[in-house]
């Protein structure tokens, strides 16, 4: 049976999982890598674009692909608990699987400022939810700090497992693609996920890509290829949690993308060299450039991606316009975490009105009449 398991079993070869290792599992990753059909047009010039849709993990974010290798190492080494701190995806994600492997997890959240459906997982899953009257930056020290006096593993992408199963995204684009993308935009917040995208190009550079685990290597999506480049790491913040673009730490960061209103990076200088030796950048987008990308992308191509995600469309949307990203390239988004994530700021963005009628065919007819474009 070659039923797809997982990123873990899917990468073996590559990951650091001893053989006979209980693996904490539920198939994540092996996400669509979905070509953008109808937003290109709109920016006048020949790009492809790709958004990885990382929002159809189990949990519905990319932090399943680190939580897999976390929660299976931690396991592994005999801990019975993990801990983080979170904006609310890794405390989904930690919850549901220290769920799977029985394990207790605990989760720092800054009180009142995540988003519903995260909150609704973590407390769904047994979470013991810990809402500290602070923000992400807050927490993270705490739990340090805790970590060093209580039996509990942090699994916050501190955990050098987190990052390592983070990497099988860029596996996975290059697999899909057949070649690595010109550039690749992402949001940055904690700043693990465009770390762990530069081990991953990095270490498929150079090597043959493309062998299927599920065939003989002959069917049309697994041809194999040689992969000879990196794309350039274009890392978009918001503008009121930019440290990277202030080159300092910030005190009280503040965004609609609670996802990334971080103003303490743990992994500062992972992503400054990975920026810098892919030949990125950095850029920061308002709140309103948020929303109306997010809004854009559903609107435009039916894809619902939470606030944070949408910043990686603002941004290659700002640098293909502005030239930066070069005509006839191709690019990749990530889409890191599900629109369903996050309901309350949709539903207060959306301007299309909620009509109420009588259950009448007439009043029917009427609404459809009145709004067929
Ligand atoms: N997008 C989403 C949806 C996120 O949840 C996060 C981080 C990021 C982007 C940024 O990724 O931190 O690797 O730079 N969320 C963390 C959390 C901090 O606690 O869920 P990063």
């Amino acid at each position: 049976m070659n039923r797809y398991t997982g990123i873990i079993e899917h990468y073996r070869e590559r990951l650091p999982i001893a053989a006979g290792t209980r693996i904490i599992a539920m198939c994540e990753g092996n996400t669509p890598l979905i070509r953008l059909e109808n937003i290109p047009a709109l920016t006048g010039r020949q790009v492809e674009i790709y958004v990885k849709y990382e929002g159809l993990n189990p949990t519905g974010s990319f932090k399943d692909r680190g939580m897999t290798m976390a929660v299976t190492q931690a396991y592994a080494e005999g801990s019975r608990a993990i801990i983080c701190a979170s904006t609310g995806n890794t405390s989904a994600s930690a919850a549901a699987y220290a769920a799977r492997a029985g394990m207790t997890a605990f989760v720092l959240i800054p009180a009142g400022k995540i988003a519903l459906g995260k909150l609704a997982q973590a407390m769904m899953q047994g979470a013991v939810v810990i809402q500290i009257k602070g923000n992400f930056d807050d927490g993270m020290r705490l739990v340090k700090e805790v970590a060093q006096a209580a039996p509990v593993t942090i699994v916050n992408s501190i955990n050098p497992f987190r990052l390592q199963g983070q990497k099988t995204a860029a596996f996975e684009i290059i697999d899909q693609l057949g070649r690595a993308p010109d550039y690749h935009c992402l949001p940055v917040g904690n700043a693990g996920n465009i770390s762990a995208y530069w081990i991953g190009y990095s270490e498929y550079a150079g090597k043959y890509a493309g062998s299927c685990n599920f065939c003989d290597g002959t069917c049309k999506f697994q041809q194999p290829a040689v992969v000879s480049t990196r794309p350039k790491l274009l890392g978009y913040q918001a503008s009121g949690a930019a440290p990277f673009l202030r080159g300092a730490m910030v005190d009280d960061p503040e965004t609609i993308a609670t996802a990334i209103r971080i103003g303490r990076p743990q992994s500062w200088e992972l992503a400054w060299n990975a920026s810098r030796e892919s030949g990125g950048w950095f850029d920061e987008f308002t709140d309103a450039d948020i929303l109306a990308a997010q809004k854009l992308l559903a609107e435009k191509e039916g894809i619902f991606c939470e606030p944070a995600s949408a910043i990686a469309i603002a941004g290659a949307l700002r640098d293909i316009a502005n030239g930066k990203i070069a005509e006839q390239s191709v690019v990749v988004c990530t889409l890191t975490g599900h629109g369903l994530k996050d309901p309350d700021t949709a539903i207060k963005q959306s301007t299309k009105p909620l009509l109420q009628i009588d259950a009448e065919l007439s009043q029917v007819k009427k609404a459809i009449l009145d709004n067929i474009s």
